[in-house]
């Protein structure tokens, strides 16, 4: 999400791809969201079950901590559940994006909420065929599940390509959001294929920050600096 910086230009640069926090664990999101580099945070049942509180109350901190789109995702699996669901998760927070499963109601919820200008995060995206028809029905982010298709042996970055050249090649509005990131070349690898969003769990922000290099480098200048005479320091 851009915003103005001090000079008044637009930050993050335009065009960066913005990385969320996959968690619903709030001292995981403090922590990330105090490194000043979370875009937004994607959350899905599993995570919240992790924590094991009601999803409303953790969106509800979450939206104090970050300001960026929210995920949470729906429950329901018929149209109208979805559609009373999303709404009230919608009415949570201006930032909250409504979380839908890639099924035939799904889409057709998100066609309804785009009509009526409420955010979807389509999840559960495992073929460009279904990624086409999120973005015709008007999603506003699309979620390929990358880790979960290398864990069956196929190329999970292969369906993020395709996707991002079908969304191009149509000038779609959707966003590709890499979800199931599961270590830092997957993150490499999705900003070099123009993802627009990667989602990653904290141990895998953490690592894309450290290489050991760094460390014995800066281990290195600071012994050197103990022996540089105190008048030049
Ligand atoms: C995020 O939106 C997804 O729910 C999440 O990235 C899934 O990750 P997993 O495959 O590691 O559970």
């Amino acid at each position: 999400m851009g915003r103005l910086d001090p000079r008044g230009e637009l930050w993050p640069p335009f065009g960066a791809m913005k990385l969320f926090l996959d968690s619903a664990d709030l001292s995981e999101i403090r922590e990330a969201a105090s490194m000043g580099l979370i875009d937004g945070v994607t959350t899905n049942p599993t995570l919240v079950a992790k924590v094991g509180r009601p999803l409303r109350e953790i969106v509800r901190e979450i939206a104090e901590v970050v300001d960026g789109p929210i995920s949470a995702e729906v429950i329901s699996t018929d149209y109208e559940g979805m559609i009373r669901e999303g709404r009230e998760l919608a009415a949570i927070h201006p930032n909250v994006v409504v979380k839908i499963p890639l099924t035939a109601d799904g889409l057709r919820a998100v066609k309804r909420f785009a009509q009526d200008g409420i955010r979807t995060n389509v999840t559960l995206c495992f073929s460009p065929s279904q990624a086409l028809l999120a973005a015709k029905a008007g999603a506003t982010y699309i979620s390929p599940f990358i880790g979960r298709i290398d864990d069956v042996s196929a190329e999970g970055m292969n369906l993020l390509r395709q996707i991002v050249r079908i969304f191009k090649n149509y000038q779609f509005n959707t966003q590709v959001l890499a979800a199931s990131i599961r270590h830092p070349l997957h993150v490499v690898e999705a900003a070099e294929i123009g993802a627009d969003v990667a989602t990653l769990p904290y141990k895998v922000l953490t690592q894309l920050l450290r290489h050991p290099l760094t460390e014995v480098g800066l281990a290195a200048f600071l012994a050197d600096a103990q022996r540089i005479p105190t008048s030049q320091k």
